[in-house]
């Protein structure tokens, strides 16, 4: 059988960014991205020494790495504190009084406006230190694993930063993940304590996370201490012994908290990945590397300068919340706006009345949730001024080009470059993307490796294909933010990322280059069909579906099909307003004729409400194909947002 992956998208448009970006942006050239490109692949022992001065280092490291396969090491015999390099640093100049987090919580009326907070340096520095206080008097020392169960307030990145600040490693689950899912998470890394609220706000009800801690904690032994803000004020159980609240333990404990001067590979979190098979895998990340992927691709990904207002949308529950809404924005001195609710509550727009309320400059979100807005309509936005952005991006699956093109024109007003980023939990920080200033982007394209980022794609046999054929991404060489290890499991480390193809990385992607170099990511292997002898990613055939004006989101997954090998099945969520005809069916299929191609129609298509999501918002297409191939849905479900969603998928069946 080919490794090959067919690769049917005939997408050719290309944006230039406009000269006047290009003139002030950090990287202003191809040429520039390619000189340092090149040194930082051939002269890795010049590059990076000059990129690691820009933290802040107590001891200076000895040896840049340390490869013994599959485990890296960097910047070996170094020593630093990521809380000291987002915060302390930034205390002697005019940053200290400079917007550190601008907060915007959920609960507001319609046309009203939600509750506000801003934390200067200043602010946040000395909170941390009062936390980091609390967390020693409450029995944590350096090495400890602490998990963090919160909403999305800025006590969840004063946590996250007061764990790193005396060496406690901590694993944030995200909030609206259940009392079991809590349970595998505090097993598998054997934490001491929670940090969690009573309750969170999600579309105006109360998640009652204390009620899901302390039912949790039911089987949890080893944890001894529960630390709780209260932040809805619901009622709860304080179970006395174990549990105290936060204001209460801040009476006890001074502001005075030096940071730990901790080893470059010390552990600084474990981030567990929703895993679509299997246990969830405890991805473990470092201090030094990771803070510079974080520090450096925040810097150039983003194009950051001292004024800007970044607005990066994820949850600190996912790793692009950790890399890029606290660590590498705090890293820079940046400004940061965390929000605390859904984009849809009071109201379609208030995402865009959070970017015209506080200037947002820098616009970071997911391809799933700008086919929302698309699917909401343009009214939402239009009425807002969304002249202070500069620089949009999107991150966590191919977007696909109508997406792409609805955002740079609606959202950016053709005036923003988009930045389409390709990275991992594992990966840690942004590998595959373009350089705003530097380069011009296609829609549907991640773009050109990232400074010391070696990727290639191969076949099956690790052989480097030509351009434009389809296979697998693989990254040759490690990076600084790599992740080290999973937790407590290196042998599956080795296994899954390090075995496929020996001596490399195997990123688990499809992928053709282009003949500029471009990487086309075209979804996971695993989402990669065989269809008469053709291997197709699915991501291909959605983003032609959904590049019909009756269609606002897609799926598509493999049946058995004892011709073809698999037959492709569609479910199709139409835009709203959309009469579903069964001649919409076929418009459907000639459409999709039309855009890449016959081999590509779907057997089958079912239209859908809803499709079935994590809550990070990927699809879950091992459900879908469960319900194509017409049987139970057996698999683990505990990741999925909306469990009636299937109830009503099945029903639908005919
Ligand atoms: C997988 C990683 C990285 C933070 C969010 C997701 C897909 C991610 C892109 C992109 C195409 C993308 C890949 C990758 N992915 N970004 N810009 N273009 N695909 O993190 O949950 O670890 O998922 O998301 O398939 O392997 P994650």
């Amino acid at each position: 059988m080919s490794a090959d992956i067919t690769s049917l998208q005939k997408e050719t448009r290309k944006f230039k960014p406009s000269a006047a970006f290009a003139k002030q942006a950090h990287i202003q050239s191809p040429a520039e991205y390619q000189k340092l490109y090149r040194e930082s692949i051939h002269s890795p022992r010049s590059f990076w020494p000059r990129m690691a001065k820009e933290l802040a280092w107590f001891k200076p490291w000895k040896r840049l790495h340390e490869w013994e396969e599959p485990f890296a090491k960097w910047f070996i015999g170094g020593q630093l504190n990521v809380s000291y390099n987002c915060l302390d640093r930034h205390l002697t100049g005019s940053r200290r009084n400079k917007a550190a987090i601008v907060w915007e919580g959920e609960p507001a009326g319609p046309g009203k406006p939600g509750e506000e907070r801003v934390l200067t340096y200043t602010d946040l520095h000395r909170e941390v230190c009062l936390f980091a206080n609390v967390l020693k008097r409450n029995g944590i020392v350096k090495g400890d694993r602490i998990i963090i169960y919160m909403p999305l307030v800025p006590e969840a990145a004063i946590a996250m930063l007061a764990c790193a600040r005396i060496g406690a490693t901590h694993s944030v689950v995200f909030g609206g993940f259940s009392a079991q899912a809590l349970i595998d998470r505090i097993h598998d890394c054997g934490a001491k304590m929670v940090i969690t609220a009573d309750g969170g706000y999600r579309r105006g009800s109360v998640i009652p996370l204390k009620k899901n801690v302390d039912e949790a904690l039911k089987q949890c032994a080893g944890v001894k201490r529960v630390i709780v803000l209260r932040r809805a004020n619901n009622d709860i159980h304080i179970e006395e012994g174990r549990d105290v609240w936060w204001h209460r333990e801040l009476e006890y404990v001074t502001a005075d908290c030096p940071a730990e001067h901790l080893d470059s590979e010390h552990p600084l979190y474990i981030l567990y990945t929703s895993g679509s098979t299997g246990k969830p895998k405890g991805v473990l990340h470092t201090t030094a590397g990771y803070l510079l992927g974080a520090y450096l691709t925040t810097k150039y990904v983003f194009d950051l300068k001292e004024e800007d207002t970044f607005w990066c949308t994820a949850d600190i529950g996912w790793v692009t919340g950790h890399s890029y809404t606290v660590y590498g924005a705090l890293a820079n001195g940046a400004t940061t706006v965390l929000y605390e609710g859904a984009p849809n509550w009071p109201e379609p727009d208030r995402f865009w009345r959070i970017i015209d309320k506080y200037k947002v400059t820098i616009f970071y979100t997911a391809p799933t949730a700008i086919r929302a807005f698309m699917r909401w309509g343009d009214d939402w936005v239009t009425k807002h001024d969304l002249s202070s952005l500069r620089l949009l991006g999107s991150v966590g699956e191919p977007i696909n080009p109508e997406a792409w093109m609805w955002y740079y024109n609606v959202i950016g007003k053709k005036r923003c470059p988009i930045v389409d980023t390709w990275w991992q939990t594992e990966t840690g920080s942004i590998l595959i993307t373009t350089l705003p200033g530097a380069m011009s982007t296609k829609p549907g394209s991640a773009g050109l490796p990232f400074f010391g980022v070696d990727p290639v794609v191969v076949n099956k046999e690790g052989k480097e294909l030509p351009a434009n054929v389809g296979g697998y991404l693989i990254i040759r060489k490690p990076w600084p933010s790599i992740m080290r290890t999973i937790y407590g499991d290196p042998e599956r480390f080795k296994r899954q990322y390090f075995s496929e193809i020996p001596h490399v990385y195997f990123t688990g992607d499809g992928c053709r280059r282009d003949k500029d170099g471009y990487f086309w990511i075209v979804g996971r292997i695993d989402d990669v069909l065989n269809v008469a002898g053709h291997r197709i990613g699915t991501a291909e055939v959605e983003s032609a579906i959904v590049s019909h004006p009756k269609v606002a989101e897609a799926a598509v997954v493999g049946r058995p099909d004892s011709l073809k090998g698999q037959a492709l099945v569609a479910f199709v969520t139409p835009k709203q307003g959309t009469v579903v005809t069964p001649e919409l069916k076929e418009e459907l299929r000639s459409h999709i004729g039309v855009q890449i191609g016959s081999i590509a129609k779907p057997d089958d298509i079912r239209f859908t409400d809803a499709l079935p999501k994590t809550r990070s918002g990927k699809i879950m297409r091992r459900l879908l194909k469960e319900i194509a191939a017409g049987g139970d849905v057996k698999g683990d479900t505990t990741t999925l947002e909306d469990l009636n969603v299937l109830a009503k998928l099945r029903a639908d069946e005919d």
